[in-house]
């Protein structure tokens, strides 16, 4: 694995392999050891062109455990402002001796544009394009998923919220799908639902109280404001009324159903205070198990390992 793109296309044992790397890594992620010297010399370079906390964070620390270089370019900042193009700013970053970009873009395909860019020592890792891929948020939540119900082939999955603007939800999907999942179902109004979504081996609904019937994981999106105009926008009230998840909905999923959420979450919208902070949630966690995660998809394309 030279470059991490996308989990679309990825084989099963590479995804297992980047879970299980992980796993060997939560004792560096914990802090119980300090640091492991698998990128020493490294320069991990954070482009992070749409904003961030918990990706761009969790790099840089998962980069710094692994004893690399890390640079975080302040995108605001920079030289993209007065009008740069995307691949001079990477051919400038590149002729400073950067080995990894780790890249965060509004635009849907940037990282693959970057990938076909760079030398061939050079590896870049998507943080999230557009309504694209988020394939690290993918892998960390399938080691959420595995830590907290250990087989995929009985589980039921619901992905509840604006499916349509969401790369977290097609990442996931791509996981899901790959490990073998027994169900995955999508959770929206029909405005917020993709026409393609069947196709993807998901079952469509359209009221929550369907979607997360039985469920063992709910998986919670936000409402991608900023992805959306005009009559897509439904109002803050009528979303949470209807697709917003209490604990009185909850009750309909399995007793030991987990809700999760790659955050940033929005209280009472698409999720109720009671659940964030109620005893089924994982949302802090799942922060936390992208540190051990980031390591792993960093030392496997950059490191020394396979
Ligand atoms: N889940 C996620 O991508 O969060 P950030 O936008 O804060 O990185």
């Amino acid at each position: 694995l030279i470059h991490l793109l996308s989990i679309e296309g990825l084989p099963k044992d590479i995804v297992t392999h980047i879970l299980d790397t992980a796993a060997n890594f939560t004792s560096v992620s914990d802090r119980e050891v300090k640091k492991v010297p698998l990128l020493r010399g490294k320069s991990v370079f954070n482009l992070f062109f749409e904003n961030s906390t918990r990706t761009r964070t969790t790099f840089e620390i998962a980069a710094k455990r692994l004893s690399a270089d890390v640079i975080n370019l302040d995108i605001a900042r920079s030289s993209a402002t007065k009008g740069e193009s995307l691949l001079d700013t990477i051919a400038n970053l590149s002729a400073m001796a950067a080995d990894l970009f780790v890249v965060r873009h509004s635009e849907s395909g940037a990282p693959y544009l970057i990938a076909q860019h760079v030398a061939p020592h050079v590896h870049v890792v998507n943080a999230g394009d557009g309504r694209h891929a988020h394939p690290t948020q993918g892998l960390l939540d399938m080691y959420t998923i595995r830590q907290y119900k250990k087989d995929f082939s009985n589980l039921t999955v619901a992905i509840v919220g604006d499916v349509l603007h969401s790369r977290v939800a097609r990442s996931d999907i791509h996981g899901l799908t790959t490990l073998g999942c027994a169900e995955v179902r999508v959770v929206g109004p029909k405005t917020l639902v993709p026409s393609d979504m069947a196709q993807m081996g998901v079952r469509v609904c359209h009221t929550l109280e369907e979607g997360i019937k039985d469920c063992d994981v709910i998986i919670m999106l936000r409402l991608q404001n900023e992805r959306m105009s005009g009559a897509l926008l439904p109002s803050s009230q009528e979303f949470f009324k209807t697709f917003g998840l209490t604990p009185e909905k909850l009750q309909l999923a399995k007793p030991d159903a987990i809700v999760m959420h790659p955050g940033p979450i929005n209280r009472g919208v698409e999720i109720d205070s009671a659940v964030v902070d109620g005893r089924q949630s994982v949302i802090l966690p799942q922060v936390t198990f992208g540190i051990a995660v980031r390591m792993a998809v960093m030392s496997i394309v950059a490191g020394n390992e396979a």
